[in-house]
């Protein structure tokens, strides 16, 4: 593991390497310039011999998503998926941050093998400077040809524009997306039909995250057996991992997808171990929707497959944000509810009334006013709301309900010990407000 070099970094921290010039002095763009010379479905063929699973959160392998794309299309887009809008997260503005040329390339690449003609790129309202970062390196891939007319002297052509979003979690959501490009409230759609087959404008749209599309010159250059020989073989190729929380060093780290949030808490090249004198009580190790595990939990890999193990939703976004034993798990809960109480696009009754619901008990409990009952009836609304297929119109309740399941399964004793121990006239006072 030592060994590893970093790929997807490997321009973090040079001068300049935001410049054209330099990334091309890095090799960069002779990926684009050999995938043009191949045919789109070779490149397709070859990604998928790679194993690329979708980077944004659900783990869906790239090439195959490209070849749902209806055979006759006369007219493809591709979206690429800046939003970033998955709580502690930051590997996509780390990227387009360090190395915006990279994004371009993989962009260029996966548009020539989809045969897309234009790309836009969806960026979250917030990223304020990366925006002018990436848009400095598209008008350099423009000037230097790599973007536009006849891309290195071919006859393929794409245009490529920055769309910058309006700050709500579910425009990350890719139909949401979708419909947030066309200008309309960012409301994700009912499918099928599936993007592929009907998406931006109605036309066959691939919808994929910065870190995925990152990955794709990288395939190109050295091949899917390269790539296939990093991490095991349901979770092949280099990850990024983020790290929050009371740790030494929280950052942006690389790694193939063996590590586990042991290693990624305590690595010195990684989170370098807890702040002095705080021991980890929890770990939401894949953003805040897949998730939480107990400090006895903590050999997880962070893969593909091994979070289902521990009875979480998936890898997610592979953000983790480390609690320690000083905070009230109470704060927690109410801190989650609240974000997916805020960001329910409201369409779905369940999810809009459930995540509201979860908020207000999580509140009340928060606020030392909490029942013992009141663990079951969030448990029940999240069962209500969540996992059963067909519910809803997006993947948002699943995100929901996932930390609060788990939060309080996992932790029940502690949230019990800790309603029990409310002083019973502020119950009082404050349920009174509340009402
Ligand atoms: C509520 C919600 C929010 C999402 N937010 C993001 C996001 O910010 N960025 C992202 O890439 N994918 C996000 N996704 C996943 C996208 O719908 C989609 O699966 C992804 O962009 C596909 O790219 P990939 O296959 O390269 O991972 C979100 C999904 C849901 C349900
Ligand atoms: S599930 Fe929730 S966030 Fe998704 S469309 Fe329905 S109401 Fe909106």
């Amino acid at each position: 593991m030592a060994s590893f070099e970093p790929v997807l970094l490997r321009n973090l921290g040079v001068e300049n390497s935001r410049s054209v010039r330099v990334y091309e002095s890095r090799g960069g763009y002779q990926a684009a310039r050999k995938a043009l010379k191949m045919t789109p479905d070779e490149v397709v063929e070859e990604v998928k011999k790679a194993n690329l699973r979708g980077r944004g959160g659900a783990g869906f392998p790239a090439g195959v998503k490209w070849t749902f794309l209806p055979k006759d299309r006369t007219r493809t887009l591709l979206c690429v998926n800046a939003d970033e809008s998955e709580p502690p997260t930051f590997n996509n503005r780390v990227l387009m941050e360090s190395d915006p040329h990279q994004l371009i390339e993989g962009t260029i690449i996966a548009a020539y093998a989809t045969r897309a003609q234009i790309a836009y790129v969806y960026m979250r309202v917030e990223f304020h400077e990366q925006f002018h970062i990436l848009q400095r390196a598209i008008d350099e891939a423009y000037a230097a040809g790599y973007l536009g007319e006849k891309i290195f002297g071919t006859d393929y052509c794409l245009e490529c524009y920055v769309h910058r979003g309006a700050g709500a979690y579910v425009c990350g959501e890719e139909t949401g997306l979708i419909e947030s490009l066309e200008g309309k409230r960012g409301w994700p759609r009912i499918k099928p039909p599936f993007p592929a087959v009907e998406g931006l404008f109605r036309r066959p749209t691939v919808v994929n995250n910065v870190e995925t599309l990152c990955c794709v010159p990288h395939i190109i250059e050295r091949g899917a057996n390269w790539f296939t020989s990093i991490g095991p073989p349901h979770s092949t190729g280099p990850k990024l991992f983020c790290i929050s929380g009371p740790v030494n060093r929280p950052g942006c780290y690389e790694s193939p997808m063996t590590i586990t949030v042991r290693e990624l808490i305590e690595r010195e090249d990684m989170g370098g171990g807890m702040l002095k004198g705080k021991r980890v009580k929890a770990v939401l190790p894949g953003g805040a929707s897949m998730g939480v595990l107990t400090a006895a939990e903590l050999d997880m890999k962070m893969d593909f497959e091994d979070p289902r193990k521990y009875g979480l939703l998936g890898l997610g976004t592979a953000a983790a944000v480390v609690v320690d034993e000083s905070v009230d798990l109470r704060g927690v809960l109410r801190n989650l509810t609240r974000f997916y109480g805020t960001e329910s696009c409201g369409q779905c009754t369940q999810c809009r009334e459930g995540t509201a619901w979860m908020y207000k008990i999580a509140t009340r409990i928060a606020m030392d006013a909490g029942r013992l009952e009141d663990l079951d009836i969030i448990l029940e609304t999240s069962r209500n709301m969540g996992m059963m297929p067909g519910l809803s119109i997006c993947g948002l309740p699943d995100g929901a309900t996932y930390p609060i399941e788990t939060l309080i399964k996992k932790f029940r004793g502690e949230l019990e010990a800790a309603i029990r121990a409310q002083p019973p006239d502020r119950a009082e006072r404050v349920l009174k407000v509340l009402n």
